[in-house]
C-alpha cells in the first residue's frame, strides 16, 4: 500500500480485510511485525487522538515515530507559496516536509481545510501540494474532505457492534457548535456508511447541506453496496429505526467562509444537541456514535455520551487498531 488517503481508493474487500487485521492485531499482538520502522508524524492542525494512537500503533507493533507541528518548530514554519520570507519563520513547508519524510519509511499528514474557498478545499488543494513534495508511502490524517483514520475506525467499530451493513440505517446528523468545523468528517463518514452498504440519512438544517459532489460520491457507493443516501431536516423522520446516530457539526455550506453569516445562521439551531427524545422512533439500542473531541451538552447531552447508547470511547480505540492494519499493511507486515 503505497497511500492510504480515502476509502475510495479501496475496495469493500479490501476494507473488510484491512478490519480483520485490525482485529487480529488486537487479539494476536506482532510486537515485531514492524521492527526498525519509522513513521513520521506531521501535524499542522490539532489533534489528541490522531498523534497518540499512530504512536501507540507504531509502538505496539515494534517501530517508532516522531511528530513535528509548527508549535513545536522551533524555526517557525512559513505555509504561503511564493512569499518572500523576511518575517518571523525561518523554514518553508517546501524543504520541511520533503526532509521529514527522508526520515521515515512512511508519513502521516494532517492539513484541515482553509475553510475560504469550498472548491478549493473540495479539491484538497492544501493537501495535494504537500503530497506533491514526497514520494514516501503517506497517510492522510485528515485533510478538507477526508478522514480514512476515522472513516477505517468507525466501519470497525459498527461491525464490533454487530450493526448490520446493507439494511442497517445511519444517521448523518449536523449538530451544533459555536464555530464553523470544517467538511472532513461529515463528508468522509457519509461515504464511509454508503460504501458499507447502510442506508443513510444525512440530517442537517436547511443551509448546511453538504456540497452535491459528496452527496453524489456517496450516493455512488451506496448503490454499488446496496444502500442508499438521502438527506431531510426532519429529525423525527431521519431517526426512525435508525441503528446508528453519528453527529458532527460542520460549517454552513450556504456560507463557506463567511463566519459572520454562518455565525448568525448556526445559532438559530441552539436546539441541534442530541438528547434522549432524539431516539423516541430509533431502534432500541440505536448508538451513539462521535469522531471526538465532543462539547458536552452542546453536541450532545451528558446522559447520552455517559449512558449505554454512546460507543465513542471504544470508536476511539479503534482508531489506534484501524491504524495499525493500515501501517502493517503499508510497511511490509505480513497479512
Ligand atoms: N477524531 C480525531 O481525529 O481526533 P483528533 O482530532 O483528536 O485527532
Amino acid at each position: 500500500m503505497k497511500a492510504f488517503n480515502d476509502l475510495a481508493d479501496f475496495s469493500n474487500e479490501e476494507i473488510r480485510s484491512l478490519v480483520e487485521l485490525a482485529s487480529r492485531l488486537d487479539s494476536n499482538p506482532e510486537p515485531e511485525a514492524l521492527k526498525g520502522k519509522v513513521l513520521s508524524l506531521l501535524f499542522l492542525s490539532p489533534s489528541l487522538r490522531t498523534l497518540a494512537s499512530f504512536q501507540a500503533a507504531m509502538v505496539r507493533l515494534g517501530g517508532g515515530s516522531f511528530v513535528i507541528s509548527p508549535d513545536m518548530s522551533i524555526h517557525g514554519l512559513e505555509t504561503r507559496p511564493g512569499i518572500v520570507m523576511d518575517g518571523v519563520a525561518a523554514e518553508h513547508i517546501r524543504e520541511a516536509v520533503p526532509v521529514i519524510a527522508s526520515y521515515g519509511d512512511a508519513i502521516g499528514i494532517r492539513a484541515f481545510a482553509e475553510r475560504k474557498d469550498i472548491a478549493s478545499d473540495m479539491r484538497e488543494k492544501e493537501f495535494s501540494s504537500l503530497i506533491d513534495l514526497i514520494d514516501t508511502p503517506y497517510i492522510n490524517m485528515e485533510s478538507a474532505m477526508n478522514h480514512p483514520c476515522q472513516n477505517l475506525a468507525d466501519w470497525k467499530t459498527m461491525d464490533d457492534l454487530g450493526v448490520p451493513a446493507n439494511g442497517g440505517k445511519f444517521v448523518l446528523s449536523w449538530a451544533y457548535h459555536p464555530r464553523a468545523l470544517p467538511l472532513a468528517v461529515p463528508a468522509s463518514t457519509l461515504h464511509m456508511a454508503a460504501k458499507r452498504g447502510m442506508d443513510v440519512t444525512v440530517l442537517r438544517p436547511e443551509g448546511f447541506e453538504l456540497p452535491e459532489a459528496i452527496m453524489q460520491k456517496a450516493a455512488t457507493a451506496a448503490e454499488t453496496a446496496g444502500g442508499s443516501v438521502t438527506q431531510t431536516d426532519q429529525r423525527s423522520e431521519a431517526m426512525e429505526d435508525a441503528h446508528i446516530i453519528y453527529a458532527k457539526s460542520w460549517s454552513s455550506t450556504r456560507h463557506y467562509g463567511d463566519k459572520i453569516n454562518d455565525q448568525k445562521l448556526r445559532e438559530q439551531h441552539l436546539d441541534w444537541c442530541v438528547d434522549e427524545p432524539w431516539f423516541a422512533n430509533a431502534k432500541n439500542d440505536c448508538r451513539f456514535m462521535h469522531c471526538l473531541p465532543v462539547r458536552r451538552g452542546v453536541v450532545v447531552a451528558d446522559d447520552i455520551l455517559d449512558g449505554p447508547r454512546s460507543v465513542v470511547i471504544p470508536e476511539a480505540r479503534n482508531r489506534m487498531l484501524a491504524q495499525m492494519a493500515v501501517l502493517h499493511q503499508m510497511l511490509g507486515g505480513q497479512t
